[in-house]
């Protein structure tokens, strides 16, 4: 999928602003976009306030003179624009592909408003080829994982748990502090279950399942922008 159909789904989350002038933005390639369009209405004179859901993110908002405040600052969101790794027909999402998961889910859980941008690749019949990015506390983190292992046998999953590396080969380390571990499911066949299971295990500090939370989705080909809504 080109780049193209990021900035197109980009283009359309900025027609969806309306009246929102609290606005989460997300992380990765597509949110990038939306970033960038955002400082550039900015430039022109709209004025809004915004929360980051990432160092990342944080950075470019800055470079581009976007006004940022801490998620503790507003009481609420009236939006948050962000990208997916997989999305299914009832739009619910696998996030964290770059790691960003638990900012975004917190800023996520502020906004009256989700709305995911994605190119039509993410758009899937069921969430679990991609590895589900799993934010672990580095304390005994062989433990955790050896209790994440356990609790997908007792769900009848058997796909393998990677600790996610950087291009150094040490382990990547989250905007928290924490690490990852992608659990690859092949698919995943009850969301709700899984993501109670893991949120059982006490060295589990959030996952990339995002269930009930988006609200609309722009899907983009290198033509089209199609809209999914609750
Ligand atoms: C980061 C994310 C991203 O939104 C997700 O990985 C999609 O990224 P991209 O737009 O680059 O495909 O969840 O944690």
């Amino acid at each position: 999928m080109t780049d193209l159909a990021k900035l197109l789904a980009a283009k359309a989350a900025i027609k969806e602003i309306g009246n929102a002038r609290r606005i989460g933005l997300g992380t990765g390639s597509t949110a990038r976009h939306f970033v960038q369009l955002l400082g550039e209405a900015v430039a022109q004179g709209f004025e809004c306030i915004s929360v980051a859901t990432s160092i990342e993110t944080e950075q470019q908002a800055k470079s581009l003179n976007i006004v940022l405040k801490d998620l503790d600052e507003v009481e609420e969101l009236d939006l948050v624009v962000d990208g997916a790794d997989e999305l299914d027909a009832d739009l619910n999402l696998i996030k964290g592909g770059g790691g960003a998961l638990l900012r975004e889910k917190i800023v996520a859980s502020k906004a009256k408003r989700m709305i995911v941008i994605a190119d039509k690749s993410k758009m899937v019949e069921h969430l679990g080829e991609f590895p589900l990015p799993i934010e672990i506390n580095r304390f005994a983190f062989a433990t955790t994982t050896n209790q994440i292992k356990n609790s997908m046998r007792e769900l009848n999953y058997n796909g393998e748990l990677k600790l996610r590396q950087t291009e150094n080969n040490e382990p990547f380390i989250t905007d928290g502090g924490h690490y990852i571990i992608d659990a690859f499911f092949s698919r995943i066949l009850d969301a709700n279950r899984l993501s109670s299971a893991l949120l059982n295990i006490a060295g589990v500090v959030q996952h990339g399942l995002f269930l009930n939370m988006c609200d609309l989705a722009l899907i983009a080909d290198d033509n089209n922008v199609t809209r999914y809504e609750k």
